[in-house]
């Protein structure tokens, strides 16, 4: 749900993970550190000693055949990371096209503050969140209008996606996100009365 992974600033330190990670899309946005496990791999396909860290950014889908391999590598319940192609050339060698590795999840590090993109349309906007430190994934998200002091639960839509039935069209808005951490932030006035569908808010706040 990033769309462009270049200009939401992730460029190709990224990977779409199997069902198993994925978890219905809670995991966008986390970090993983990954290398190539020498114990396991075949010695030509390996860059042992070398270790990328990668933004979960897509889902590799269950049955999904690789050009290069036999298909089902992200087939329930195995952990696997489907990497952009200059990630993986950190770690193994590109004719090899599947290594075993070792993995652990990092907190992310992000340049500036959390940022808000606004898609849909009147009755059902489409917030997609991104750049987002630390934990990187978000657990809930509220939203409230300029005109109400209620919070305003929104709903995981797909990925990184959070959608409001509400009519917000057009109104000043504030964001509340908890992180999976359990952190919770409030994005005060972040999106300006008279915003338009596609427009990007940047927020100096951070986790
Ligand atoms: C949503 O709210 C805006 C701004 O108040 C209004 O112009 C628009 O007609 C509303 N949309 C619908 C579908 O009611």
């Amino acid at each position: 749900g990033y769309g462009n992974l270049y200009s939401a600033g992730y460029s190709t330190r990224t990977a779409a993970l199997s069902q198993a990670l994925f978890n219905d899309g809670a995991a966008c946005g986390q970090c993983y550190k990954i290398a190539c496990d020498r114990k396991l791999a075949d010695p030509m396909f390996c860059k042992p000693g070398i270790s990328v860290t990668i933004t979960a950014t897509n889902l590799c889908p269950p049955n999904y055949a690789l050009p290069s391999d036999n298909g089902g590598w992200c087939n329930p319940p195995r952990p696997h990371f489907d990497m952009a192609q200059p990630a993986w050339e950190k770690i193994g060698v590109y004719k090899g096209g599947i290594i075993p590795v070792m993995y652990q999840r990092v907190p992310c590090v992000r340049k500036g503050g959390v940022r808000f993109k606004i898609a849909g349309h009147d009755y059902f906007n489409l917030v997609n969140v991104f750049n987002v430190a630390a934990a990187g994934s978000i657990k809930s998200m509220d939203v409230k209008t300029s005109n109400s002091d209620a919070w305003a639960p929104m709903g995981r839509n797909w990925g990184a996606n959070w959608q409001s039935l509400a009519n917000l069209t057009g109104k000043m808005l504030s964001f509340r996100l908890t992180n999976t951490d359990g952190q919770t932030l409030v994005f005060n006035n972040i999106v300006p009365a008279g915003w338009t569908f596609g427009q990007t808010f940047a927020s100096k706040l951070q986790f």
